[in-house]
């Protein structure tokens, strides 16, 4: 049921009061300050655990603890502003993925939202539910989302709690051939109900509700009713976030998102061996030429990174980039980052999605109500008289075929089974039509009354009911 106001959203046994999951952006884009405002205003806040430690300052020293230290403070300072949901976005190809999950199940983080990756092996899930964390795997297909369930209920008897299905308009890394991006077969539309589907037999089997939450380009409060329409139970927004004040990147950076244009939104080939999504710039261009800018390789923080033939040390360039020196990186970003018109508090982001989704509820309301009146008066109505009609004369042909049968008229039964092939061709279609009302019926929300507006105008002007 979708409701005039953004419906709640839960996770296991946690609710957040907005559909809303801030994206985690890696690195260093969303830590506390990013993470406590959104989840402070009712969205789950997400620090992005990827590359976290280049804040500290012995991160070349050693880079795994540096990671470690940074992780927890960083979900301390966000606990210490909130009490809101707060998550940590951890890549699976991560070299130290396995003590990043150990150390957020200490910290009871909220939720680990995992990606870059099937977050199939060595998961300690009796630890993780000790510690009351929520486990939420990151793809981009129903099949991923079924090999990952079915891996997890064979080899630990229980399922992650939700699941965020990205598409190909999403920023950063993604999880598509940079060829199939456009495929009319890969866009978040029918990615969301194919993941749906894939997630129905395991809803039933553990008796759980597995939300599904979209991301990857919702931009505006419609975009956000569109995806809970189609089955999703919320939404992952990460563009939107870092053109905010409290994000936690440089100013330059999210100045870079004010000023980019459609065509300086690019694919490009990361290190890691995957596409990305990001804003084109001198650095970028200079490595798309071959220009190779590796001056060092602090630890190799990721499995698949090859620096003997990596362009650049991608750790480097995003870190460069989050404290504003673009020259020497370059900024991801999602497919609408240059629809991006301004830098506003999180409040206000949220407040302007609240006041679409809500416009856009009643908009869907009355382009429903519209199209339930013109079945009604339109295609219904004229069935309805044609199958009155064929009726009539069916009626009257079979009593005078029944007549006529005796003396063998042959014409009159070609055209008595000829008016019984049409009586039954359009009870079929009346049948289906009545189907639609009654559908269309059944989508009208049970809350009508909580939406005075809408309520006085359908009291007004009350729904015409098909004759019988
Ligand atoms: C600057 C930036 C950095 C990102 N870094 C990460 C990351 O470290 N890990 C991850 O799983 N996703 C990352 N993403 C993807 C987002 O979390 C999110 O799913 C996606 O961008 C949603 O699409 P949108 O940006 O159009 O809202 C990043 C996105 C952006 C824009």
């Amino acid at each position: 049921m979708i409701f005039f106001k953004m419906p709640k959203l839960t996770i296991g046994k946690r609710t957040a009061a907005l559909p809303i999951i801030q994206g985690g952006m890696g690195v260093g884009i969303s830590l506390s300050g990013l993470a406590a405002a959104v989840a402070g205003q009712g969205g789950i806040g997400v620090i992005a655990a990827n590359g976290i430690g280049m804040i500290e300052p012995d991160y070349f020293a050693d880079g795994r603890a540096a990671n470690i230290r940074a992780m927890r403070s960083e979900l301390r300072k966000a606990r210490a502003k909130t009490s809101g949901l707060i998550g940590v976005n951890i890549m699976v190809a991560a070299n130290d993925f396995q003590q990043l999950l150990d150390a957020c199940i200490e910290e009871r983080a909220d939720a680990l939202f995992m990606g870059a990756g099937l977050p199939i092996k060595n998961i300690p899930v009796a630890r993780i539910r000790a510690a009351g964390v929520m486990v939420i795997p990151i793809v981009s297909s129903g099949r991923a989302a079924d090999l990952i369930f079915k891996y997890w209920e064979k080899a630990y008897q229980d399922i992650p709690d939700a699941v965020v299905v990205e598409g190909p308009l999403a920023g950063g890394h993604l999880g598509f051939r940079a060829d199939r991006l456009q495929d009319a077969d890969q866009q978040l539309e029918v990615l969301v109900p194919q993941v749906v589907a894939a997630l129905a037999r395991y809803e039933e089997a553990f008796h759980k509700k597995i939300p599904v939450i979209a991301a990857g380009g919702i931009y505006t409060g419609e975009d956000i009713l569109r995806f809970l329409q189609l089955g999703a139970q919320g939404v992952q927004m990460a563009t939107r976030f870092v053109a905010t004040d409290e994000c936690d990147a440089d100013r330059r950076f999210k100045e870079a998102y004010v000023s980019c244009r459609p065509g300086d939104i690019a694919i490009i080939k990361s290190p890691v061996g995957l596409p990305g999504r990001a804003i084109r710039n001198h650095f970028l261009d200079n490595a798309a030429a071959g220009v190779r800018n590796v001056k060092r390789c602090a630890w190799r923080c990721l499995e698949q990174c090859d620096i003997q033939h990596a362009d650049y040390c991608i750790s480097i360039a995003l870190d460069n980039a989050r404290r504003g020196l673009l020259d020497q990186g370059f900024a991801f970003c999602g497919a609408n980052a240059h629809r991006v018109e301004s830098i506003v508090p999180v409040a206000e982001l949220l407040d302007g999605l609240k006041h679409e989704y809500e416009a856009a509820f009643i908009q869907s309301l009355v382009t429903l109500k519209d199209e339930y009146v013109r079945t009604i008066e339109g295609k219904f109505a004229g069935l309805q008289q044609d199958y009155l009609q064929a009726r009539q004369r069916f009626v009257l042909l079979r009593s005078e075929a029944g007549k006529a049968w005796n003396l063998r008229r042959d014409s009159l039964r070609e055209d008595y089974e000829r008016a019984q092939a049409l009586f039954e061709n359009l009870k079929g279609e009346y049948e289906a039509a009545m189907k639609k009302l009654n559908s269309l019926k059944e989508r009208f929300p049970e809350n009508l009354a909580e939406l005075q507006e809408i309520a006085r105008r359908f009291q007004a002007d009350p729904l015409p009911q098909p004759a019988r």
